[in-house]
This record gives C-alpha cells, structure tokens and sequence, in this order.
C-alpha cells in the first residue's frame, strides 16, 4: 500500500471540497438558501429577495398561491384551505384579511365584547417609527421568528418588548395619537387548540428541550388534584416530569375556572384583541407565507425583505393525536373554552 498516494480519509476529504466548490461556482442560489436561517449575517436581505424574485417570476405574481381545495363554504372562511389538494385558487390576502376583520366584528357584536378605549398593550408589540407599523406578537405564532425577523433583519431601531409591561403611549414614542393612527397594525393568529398543542410539545413534553423545566406544570397538576403523584420519565441525563397532553389539557380547565391564579399567556384566549381595537391587517399561521408578504407590502418594504421559510411545526404534526388523546368530556371543555377564539379568529372546530 506504500504506493497508494491518499488515504482514504484524504480522498474523502477531497471530494467533498471539489463538490463544494463545485457548488459554490455551479449552485450560489443554493448555498445562499442555506443562509436563510442566519438571519444576522449581512446580506441576508439581499439573498432572500433575489430568490424571491426569481420564484416570483415563475408563479404569477404574488397573489395566485397554489393552495387549494375549501374545508367549507368558500365566502364566509376563505382562510380554511387544506393544503394537501389540487385546484389552484386566486388568494387574495388583503381580501381574505378584510374578511377576517368581518367575522371578528360579527363575533364580536355577537358576544358582547365591545371596543376598548384604553390603549394598546405595549408589552407584546414591536413598534418601528422608520417604516410606522405596529406587529403584535402573539405567542406560538411564529412570534420568536417575527422578533428576530423585525429586530434584527427589518429595523435594528424598533422598539417592543423592551418597555415590558405598560400601555402604548405617546409620552413613550413621543409621537402625538394623530402620528400614532397612521401607523401599520398587525396581528398574527392561528388555530386555537393547535397552538395549544404546539405549546404542549415545544414546552412540556419530556422531548421538549425547555421539559427540564417542566417541574412547574407537575406541581400544578398535583396541586389541582388531576393526579396526586409524579410520573416520571427516565433519560440517560436524569428523570424528567412525565406529563400527557391530557393532564396539560385539564391543568389548563383548571386554571380557567380557577382565576385566582394567572395563566400564562400561552395558552390565553386571544381573540377578543380583535374586539378591542382596530387592526390593519390579520394574517393567520396557516397561511403564513401569503400573509408575511402581504403584511411587508402594507408597510412597502416587500422589495427590500422576505419573510424567512417557514419549518414544519409540531402543533400541526401531532394535532389530530393530541386531540384523539383526550377524554371525551376534556376536549369539549377545551373547545369550549376556546369557542371564541373559534368564532372571532373564524376558525372551523375540530370534530374527533
Ligand atoms: C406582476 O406584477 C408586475 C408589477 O407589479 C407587473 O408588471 C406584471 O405584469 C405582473 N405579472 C403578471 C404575470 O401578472
Ligand atoms: C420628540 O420629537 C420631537 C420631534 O418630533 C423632537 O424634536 C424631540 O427632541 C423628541 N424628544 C425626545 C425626548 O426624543
Ligand atoms: C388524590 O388524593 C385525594 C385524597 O387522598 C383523593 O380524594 C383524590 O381522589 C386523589 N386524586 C386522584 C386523581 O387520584
Ligand atoms: C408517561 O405517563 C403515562 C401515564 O401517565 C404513560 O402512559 C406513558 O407511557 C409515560 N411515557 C413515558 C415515556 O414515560
Ligand atoms: C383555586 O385555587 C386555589 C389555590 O390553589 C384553591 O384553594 C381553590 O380551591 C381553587 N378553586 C377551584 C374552584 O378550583
Ligand atoms: C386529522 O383528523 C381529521 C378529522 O378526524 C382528518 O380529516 C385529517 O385527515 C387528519 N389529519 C391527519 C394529518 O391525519
């Protein structure tokens, strides 16, 4: 073997950096996707836009999206696509968002809930004086993404999360409430009980890479009485709480017929927001991509920035598992605690 002139190590090593370079000279749009996740490096605008571009120059501009086929009546929920069809339909997000204004405001005038004449919340809205918009960040809606995304991507100067707790006002922006109107408002939804599940799995579960934290939901469970012992589940690292879906599900009942302890904003109704004040535009998760398009053409910088691509979520993978897991009589209190949120965010419910 004294003749042979790599090891094999050595020609491993080599052909992987002729196939690199190989696509890097052939293939920079590819390398450039890689990129997408690195939403700090510089450039990163530049890359996602070219791509965008060249995608769009395929489709037929940005408002035909192949999704398809209709759960249900087609004009009064046009958000209930499933995707998994054939026929190509027209989406029209600003439409689709007008619509969702107005089965809020029915929702809304339906259940009594009224507009509010405080002002906004500002803990969880992310507020650019460059481009006048407001986004409010709700939790499980890809808010983490939308924050790195606006932060760091869009506008370094916005400001959001930084005051904590407190209401929008013009003292803080020192801007006046006529300036402040003019501003862009957004909100994010998603199915209701999907982002319950997808809170379950990202936070509580023992896969969960936060479950070494999960202790506060075993207390909780114990102290509500759904079980009066610790399940445990054994990892090479050490025990981890063992808590199902279904106890997470009565915990969250608990907590809802019990207000003297607050409950964490994960898994909060949210759709009333919606009664209380005016929004510009409402995308839901679903629909993500559309809807993050449509939101930076509102606040005209849909040139300049792309929303990044979006993962699979673990909400939606173990959704119909989830549900099937529960007690009959559990799931019908969980739907009806979120009916609202059902009919202002226009949400079919789910049947199991
Ligand atoms: C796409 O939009 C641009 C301008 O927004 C327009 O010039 C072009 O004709 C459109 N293309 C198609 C296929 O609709
Ligand atoms: C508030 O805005 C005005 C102009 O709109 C500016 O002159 C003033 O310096 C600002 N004050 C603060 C505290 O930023
Ligand atoms: C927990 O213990 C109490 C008192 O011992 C008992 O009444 C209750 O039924 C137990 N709950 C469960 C879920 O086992
Ligand atoms: C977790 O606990 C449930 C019962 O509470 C049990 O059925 C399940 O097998 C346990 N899972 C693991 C991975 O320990
Ligand atoms: C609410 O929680 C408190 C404190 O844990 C408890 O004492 C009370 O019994 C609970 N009420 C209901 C209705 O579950
Ligand atoms: C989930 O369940 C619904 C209704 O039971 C069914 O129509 C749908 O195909 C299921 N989805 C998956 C991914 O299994």
């Amino acid at each position: 073997m004294a003749e042979q002139r790599f090891s094999p190590k050595k020609q491993l090593l080599i052909l992987v950096i002729v196939t690199l370079t190989f696509l890097v000279v052939y293939h920079k749009k590819w390398i450039m996707t890689l990129n997408l996740d690195q939403l700090n490096a510089p450039g990163y605008q530049k890359s996602t836009r070219e791509q965008q571009r060249s995608m769009e120059a395929q489709e037929t501009n940005h408002t035909t999206v192949e999704i398809a086929r209709k759960v249900e009546n087609p004009t009064q929920n046009p958000e209930m696509y499933v995707r998994e069809n054939v026929k190509t339909i027209t989406y029209d997000c600003q439409k689709v968002s007008q619509q969702r204004m107005e089965t809020a405001r029915q929702a809304c005038l339906a259940n009594n809930i009224t507009p509010s004449k405080k002002p906004r919340h500002i803990g969880s809205l992310i507020v650019s004086n460059k481009y006048k918009f407001m986004f409010e960040l709700t939790p499980k809606v890809s808010s983490t993404c939308w924050k790195h995304f606006l932060h760091d991507v869009v506008d370094p100067q916005c400001m959001g999360n930084v005051y904590g707790d407190g209401m929008l006002n013009t003292v803080k922006l020192n801007k006046t409430i006529e300036e402040l109107e003019e501003y862009k408002k957004t909100i994010f939804f998603r199915e209701p009980l999907e982002r319950l599940v997808s809170y379950y799995y990202s936070i509580v579960h023992y896969t969960s890479v936060f479950a070494g934290r999960n202790k506060e939901f075993n207390d909780l469970i114990i102290r509500s009485g759904i079980r009066n012992h610790s399940v445990m589940h054994s990892k090479p690292k050490g025990d981890i709480y063992n808590i199902t879906f279904s106890e997470f599900a009565q915990m969250v009942l608990f907590y809802k017929a019990n207000s003297s302890i607050s409950m964490s904003g994960h898994y909060q109704r949210v759709g009333y927001k919606l009664c209380l004040h005016d929004y510009d535009f409402i995308g839901h998760f679903e629909t993500l991509a559309e809807d993050a398009e449509c939101f930076l053409k509102l606040i005209n910088i849909a040139d300049h920035y792309s929303f990044p691509e979006i993962h699979v979520q673990k909400g939606n993978v173990r959704f119909n598992e989830s549900l099937k897991s529960l007690p009959r009589n559990i799931l019908r209190d969980l739907i009806e605690f979120y009916r609202l949120d059902y009919e202002i965010l226009g949400y079919k419910i789910p049947k199991f």
